[in-house]
């Protein structure tokens, strides 16, 4: 093998074979030795603000540097780094990332594709048709789905409400801007939604007020009367309702909202119904959780996060939706000479940029394509189950112990519970009736314990409130993660809780 081009030009930046066999070698193995390490290192470094500078430096080099140097500054790099990897990382929604998937992203890099359409990227455009499709039938939600990848959810959440609205507006109206001056167009989700669709309505010029923020049910699902008597006010009062957002796993507690419910909703009203799945959605792979997503099918669009709980390496988000002609009229209006496509065939005529923001994309797919048929569904459907059944059992453990409290029972694989004193409980096993001053301490009780904990680096959760109560928040889709990890973590937080008990 040759290095065949360019080493006679000056200023190629082309590498001697020799190099580049070196570099390729000294990589791969700091890769290995993180993948083989991972589970040792602290989930969180001893670290502070600036560390990682001081030790590896700021100064913008005039000369290339050696490679020994470089590597040694990358292992610096990763030992300051905090770990979603590591099997008691529970933190925020965060995976981690099969070795496949990471390789894959590293041969995606060297091939460069700018997958803008098949023109730019034919077999990347290929493989991301394919792996859209294959997403939309893991999750049952259409064997011949289309849709495209994106940087995440919130980017897929956003691209979904400008289909949505478009699809209610039609092309001239929006063109024109012509909806702006009229009643204010209104979209609905659960006060549990994710933080993207508020973002998304004001990044979009609608609102965030337009955004109705529903009650939900004792299981933190969104009320569908409630929702339905929303809508019925909106309109009475003249606003224009155009979507229904519901969340399929949201991210405080996993709660997936009743779909079928919303989607009669949503037809009854002739509103786009939305599916919010970016971390909820592939635990439609496991069998016992499935009946939750009845009614996902009928979702105009969903999201779903291959880099949650895919275990695919950020980034990666995934916006799914049935009608391809409807996200062509919020996409693909463009007619600039540098995008004129000449292909007459419809496979080599398709271009990404007729279906969302992006022009330029990083050839995403890559990665989970490679994860899918390295692992097989089999096997990623296993890990999920697992990560579901955790959750349970740290549910279970949290019950059984005098010195938990369980806040959210999981539907999927996110436990919130409470750290409570032994000697605050009640001889029933109850919290007594909370006074103000009783939740103040409590809650700050908690919020220092999630604190000691993620700075332990030991294990790692983080919060939420829940009824007004400050929850740690354990989210498992990690597939490092064994039952000896559920227990130690609470015996993490055990120990860091009672250094600071009230009066302690
Ligand atoms: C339910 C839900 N939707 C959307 C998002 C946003 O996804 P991203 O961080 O990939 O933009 C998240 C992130 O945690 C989420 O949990």
């Amino acid at each position: 093998m040759t290095i065949k081009h360019s080493l006679t030009r000056q200023s190629s930046l082309d590498i001697s074979l020799e190099e580049l066999r070196e570099l390729s070698s000294r990589v791969n193995e700091l890769v290995l030795e993180y993948f083989s390490q991972v589970a040792d290192l602290p989930v969180f470094p001893e670290t502070f603000g600036g560390d990682t500078l001081e030790q590896v430096g700021a100064t913008l080099p005039a000369d290339g540097e050696p490679v020994e140097r470089l590597i040694n500054d990358c292992r610096t790099i990763i030992k300051k780094s905090r770990h979603n990897g590591h099997p008691r990382f529970f933190g925020y929604v965060a995976s981690p990332a099969t070795p496949a998937g990471a390789f894959a992203d590293l041969i995606a890099s060297a091939l460069n594709s700018n997958v803008t359409s098949w023109r730019s990227g034919p077999a990347a455009t290929e493989i991301e048709r394919t792996v859209v499709r294959w997403l939309g039938s893991l999750i049952g939600y259409d064997e011949d789905a289309r849709g495209l990848l994106l940087s995440g959810g919130s980017m897929a959440n956003m691209t979904a409400l400008l289909i949505a609205q478009r699809a209610k507006t039609g092309r001239e109206a929006a063109r024109r801007g012509l909806w702006r001056s009229e009643a204010p167009m209104t979209i609905y989700a659960s006060e549990q939604v994710h933080m993207s669709i508020p973002k998304a309505a004001d990044v979009l010029g609608f609102g965030r007020d337009q955004v109705r923020l529903i009650g939900c049910d004792d299981q933190f699902r969104l009320n569908v009367q409630l929702l339905r008597e929303c809508i019925n006010a909106d309109i009475h009062a003249g606003a224009k309702p155009f979507c229904i957002v519901a969340s399929a796993g949201t991210t405080n507690t996993g709660a997936v909202d009743q779909l079928s419910e919303i989607a009669d909703v949503a037809k009854e009203f002739s509103l786009w119904f939305h599916v919010d799945g970016a971390y909820g959605a592939p635990a439609a792979l496991d069998e016992s959780k499935r009946h939750l997503f009845v009614g996902l099918e009928r979702a105009d669009s969903v999201s779903l996060d291959p880099h949650k709980w895919l275990y695919a390496p950020l980034d990666c988000g995934c916006l799914l939706f049935r009608d391809e002609a409807q996200a062509r009229v919020a996409f693909g209006e463009e007619d600039a000479d540098y995008i004129k496509v000449l292909e007459q065939d419809a496979d080599e005529s398709f271009a990404f940029w007729n279906y969302g923001p992006e022009l330029s994309r990083r050839f995403r797919a890559l990665k989970i394509w490679l994860t899918l048929r390295y692992y097989g569904v089999r096997r990623i459907a296993a890990a999920i189950t697992e990560d579901n059944v955790l959750a349970g059992y740290l549910a279970e453990l949290v019950e059984q112990a005098e010195d938990f409290e369980l806040l959210s029972q999981p539907q999927l694989s996110i436990c919130c519970f409470r750290y409570v004193p032994p000697a605050l409980r009640l001889q029933s096993g109850d919290t007594p009736p909370e006074d103000e001053a009783f939740a103040g301490e409590l809650n700050r009780l908690n919020e220092q314990t999630m604190y000691a904990v993620q700075r332990g680096g030991r294990a790692y959760l983080s919060g939420a409130t829940i009824h007004g109560k400050f929850a740690l928040r354990a989210c498992i889709t990690n597939f490092r993660t064994t039952r000896a990890d559920i227990e130690q973590t609470l015996e993490i937080i055990r120990d860091a809780a009672r250094q600071f008990e009230f009066g302690a």
